[in-house]
């Protein structure tokens, strides 16, 4: 019995974007998941809703506005416009885009802010504290950190500047244990798991303080309607969009009725705080049930810094699509890193992938099949005979067969690189089955005719299962393959007709067409997308003469007599420290000491355990240059392998208790430069 046909509901939503700049590929990664995810549930029987969208208010749009000299619509417009054109590239199907200026959201926006203040969570009074406008957040003065002797955001290491404002306030702090109860109550509510440790032990243990929720200092957001030298802050305005843009507050909130609660909120890692502690509490607030999920995945780093619009240091998906085509470019994105990790875009990346996954495994795949059906069996698929060899035949069969449920275990982990990889593995035992089963010699013995025809059913057949499952992923491949399979019928591309492994009928005519994707030169493929800088090779001579010198000088130290307590020059040497970048850092669970750090060395990217975990957050250390000794022997702790030691400066304070604060290095040195 199928068990899909219930139809469930499903809702999924990717975090509204600022248009503050075109997106890039970063957007597109969580736009692309949420796509592939509908579409999955779509296929296997879910009533599936997609909601995406832009978060238009605030300062730094405000700002952006006056530097382009229009006004905050003219300017959000045009980009929402570009925004929604990349999605039509990307094969995006949205149920509905929804903008924070549209009318129908800011309403209930106010009706919303209007409810916590009558019923007593939002307060009005002073305030005087610290604003990051690029991440519009605001600190207190001890939650900033230094940088160049200059107080800065924790999360983005730029510069604040102190507001005095009158202004509302959400008592945050009423809903802090039940939070944290919640929290730990529902395992599945914060994903990867690590995420929902950081939120209770970094945020809401050492205690939640009320939160500004009203700014008077600009204008471009959702008027406060009692108050009108207020707006809302905009991280309460973006925040109700999950739910103003399925009718909640308004006449018609059936889509509300049946969608809510949500049942994944796919979140960058950086915005987790704001949609697993405010978001959960304004929902509560609201007597509403909170998302089943919020899952927090990780970065496309460029060059091992975060992508992102205010640094510009972006790849674009328009390149790369106008050369290879959207379908690459999801494959791509969802196949390339576990979703939840951080993962470095490049096109050499990109290309290798496409030659050997796209071009050699898939492509190649249904080429040969096509080809052999044509000129073994004039183009026609032939029936099933009795020449079954269990041996090659049986575990291709099996596998193939089971495939729609792995496939499916994946993807309700949100693991769309290992569903993909399972596909793949299928692909490649095909190619396996061929060398196996050797077609060739097969077709030239008119005898062996019926084992040929099994052969080529059993990998039609296995075309068919994959075409049917990589749609989600890659919605323009299967209608091509399905053109050369010659399958017109529908009803053999659903997830059903994957219930029964021969399906597939006789008769139908295969259709040999272009390579699905052809391979491609990398080396010249990277020159059209990114022409070399020009090289500087000077500096390597000046470094050898230098190194000469060193040595000699090493020489002579050696001869040199060495007081008590001292080491030789040559002995300091033999430490190599090195710039070390973060670009990410967690608890390590079950320890109260260790942090886990992945730091960029340049050239190489290095785990190494710290037990600073009492002095440092993580949030506060990601983008730093901290120093690492780096020719440290690796050694295991916790069963996690360390990779060097970081260096901290230690202070015994007078009841005997220890301050510690790990040393950085000037942010404006480069990743992996050497100290010494
Ligand atoms: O934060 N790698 O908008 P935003 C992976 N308006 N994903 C990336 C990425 C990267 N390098 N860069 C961006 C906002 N993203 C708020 C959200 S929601 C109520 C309000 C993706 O334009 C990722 O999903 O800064 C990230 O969380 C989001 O874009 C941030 O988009």
């Amino acid at each position: 019995m199928c068990n899909h046909c219930d139809k469930k509901p499903y809702y999924i939503t990717t975090p509204i974007y600022y248009p503050s700049g075109n997106m890039h590929i970063g957007h597109t990664y969580t736009t692309v998941a949420a796509d592939t995810m509908t579409r999955f549930k779509r296929l296997t029987g879910h009533e599936a809703y997609f909601l995406t969208g832009t978060d238009e208010h605030g300062q730094k749009i405000e700002m952006k506005a006056a530097e382009a000299g229009v006004t905050p619509k003219e300017y959000v417009d045009k980009i929402v416009a570009n925004t929604k054109e990349l999605w039509k590239l990307m094969n995006i199907e949205y149920d509905d885009f929804i903008r924070t200026t549209d009318e129908r959201h800011e309403k209930v926006v106010q009706k919303i802010f209007k409810q916590f203040y009558d019923q007593g969570d939002i307060y009005k009074a002073s305030y005087e504290g610290q604003y990051c406008t690029p991440c519009e957040s605001f600190w207190t003065a001890s939650q900033l950190v230094e940088k160049d002797g200059v107080k800065v955001c924790p999360d983005c290491g730029r510069p604040t500047e102190l507001v005095t404002e009158e202004s509302y306030f959400f008592k945050m702090s009423k809903y802090q244990d039940w939070l944290i109860e919640y929290i730990e109550s529902h395992p599945d509510f914060i994903q990867p798991a690590s995420r929902a440790n950081e939120m209770i032990n970094n945020f809401l243990k050492p205690g939640l303080q009320d939160l500004c929720v009203s700014r008077t200092s600009f204008k471009w957001g959702v008027q406060v309607d009692f108050d009108p030298k207020h707006v809302v802050y905009v991280w309460i305005d973006a925040l109700s969009n999950y739910i103003t843009a399925m009718g909640y507050g308004s006449d018609d909130d059936s889509l509300m009725k049946k969608f809510w609660p949500a049942n994944v909120h796919l979140v960058g890692k950086e915005i987790v705080r704001f949609h697993t502690i405010y978001w959960p509490i304004m929902l509560h607030a609201l007597g509403l049930e909170l998302p089943k999920q919020v899952f927090a995945h990780g970065w496309l780093l460029f060059g091992n810094d975060k992508m992102s619009k205010s640094k510009g240091n972006v790849q674009y998906a328009q390149p790369i699509v106008a050369r290879y085509g959207c379908d690459a470019l999801r494959y791509y994105l969802m196949r390339e890193m576990p979703f939840g990790a951080d993962g470095n875009y490049t096109n050499e990346a990109f290309l290798t992938r496409m030659n050997a996954d796209l071009a050699n495994d898939l492509g190649n795949l249904v080429s040969r099949t096509v080809a052999m059906i044509e000129k073994y069996f004039d183009g026609v698929i032939p029936a099933w005979t009795d020449a079954v060899d269990e041996t090659v035949d049986n575990p291709l069969k099996e596998h193939c067969a089971a495939l729609p449920r792995l496939v499916e275990e994946q993807m309700d982990k949100l693991q769309y690189s290992q569903a993909l990889a399972e596909i793949w593995k299928v692909i490649g035992e095909c190619n396996k089955y061929i060398d196996l089963t050797q077609p060739w010699v097969l077709g030239k013995d008119e005898s062996k005719k019926d084992r040929l025809a099994n052969v080529m059913l059993m990998l039609a057949e296995c075309v068919r299962f994959v075409a049917v499952l990589i749609a989600p992923f890659m919605p323009n491949t299967p209608n091509r393959i399905f053109q050369q399979l010659g399958v017109a019928d529908d009803s053999l591309k659903t997830w059903e007709s994957l219930q029964e492994f021969g399906k597939l009928p006789q008769g139908i005519k295969v259709c040999k067409g272009e390579a699905l994707f052809p391979r491609i030169d990398i080396k010249k493929e990277l020159e059209a997308l990114n022409p070399a800088p020009k090289e500087e090779k000077k500096e390597d001579k000046a470094e050898k003469k230098e190194q000469k010198k060193e040595q000699k000088q090493e020489k002579k130290e050696k001869k040199a007599e060495i007081p008590e307590g001292c080491i030789a020059f040559g002995d300091f040497e033999k430490i190599q420290l090195r710039v070390a970048k973060v670009c990410a850092c967690e608890r390590v669970e079950k320890s109260e000491k260790l942090l886990k750090f992945d730091l960029d060395l340049g050239t190489e990217h290095r785990t190494v355990l710290s037990g600073i975990a009492k002095f440092h957050t993580p949030e506060e250390l990601v983008g730093k240059n901290l120093i690492l000794l780096s020719n440290l022997a690796p050694r295991k702790i916790m069963g996690i392998e360390s990779q060097g030691m970081l260096l901290s400066a230690v202070k015994v304070n007078e009841d005997g208790s220890e301050s510690l604060k790990v040393l950085m290095a000037d942010p404006s040195m480069p990743a992996g430069a050497e100290i010494g």
